[in-house]
């Protein structure tokens, strides 16, 4: 990806659970910039949780509402910090839209990594099937790829704390620790 403006978003991607939400909010303490989860926003304006949205209206209704957002985020610019959904760089027009929006860190994190902090967890519903850990294996090889395509930078937050991917990416941003 080409070199982007210093004063530019910053969109952070990956798969479920890789702590984009977590590391938006830290990040968001430590630069001063507004924090903004697209998830929470498309819950916010449906009025319903992901879940239910997936239940009601079907994932491909779900899909759209990650477009048009994406496309409200890239043409108002500014500077703010963005959670993205771990679907949302898979479509090719979203990939265009993300880039356009700020500069792409991808946090990248591998399917055992993944399965132990989701175990359990009921909100994702791409995951609520006989055998998680088979299908975040085969979602992370299919998209992983993509995820790189999209990224200006990949952190690997494997067997890392949170304090440790933070630093790393404020001194990407040449940002004080
Ligand atoms: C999804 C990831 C979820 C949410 C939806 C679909 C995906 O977001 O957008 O359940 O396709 O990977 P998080 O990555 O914030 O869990």
């Amino acid at each position: 990806m080409g070199k982007k403006e210093k004063k530019s978003n910053i969109m952070l991607i990956g798969f479920m659970g890789s702590g984009k939400s977590t590391l938006g909010i830290r990040l968001s303490y430590k630069l001063k910039l507004p924090v903004k989860d697209t998830d929470k926003i498309i819950e916010e304006r449906e009025k319903m949780p992901i879940s239910e949205i997936f239940k009601t209206k079907g994932e491909g209704y779900f899909r759209k509402l990650e477009t048009a957002l994406l496309t409200e985020i890239a043409s108002k610019g500014g500077r703010s910090i963005y959670s993205l959904g771990g679907g949302t760089p898979l479509q090719l027009q979203n990939q265009g839209l993300i880039c356009k929006c700020g500069k792409v860190f991808y946090l990248k994190a591998s399917p055992e990594t993944i399965y132990e902090r989701l175990k359990g967890d009921t909100t994702r519903p791409l995951l609520m099937c006989d055998d998680p850990y088979k299908k975040i294996k085969e979602l992370i090889e299919y998209r992983s790829p993509i995820y790189e395509r999209c990224a200006d930078h990949v952190i690997c937050v494997d067997d890392k704390d949170q304090s440790q991917i933070l630093d790393e990416i404020l001194k990407i941003l040449g940002e004080p620790l």
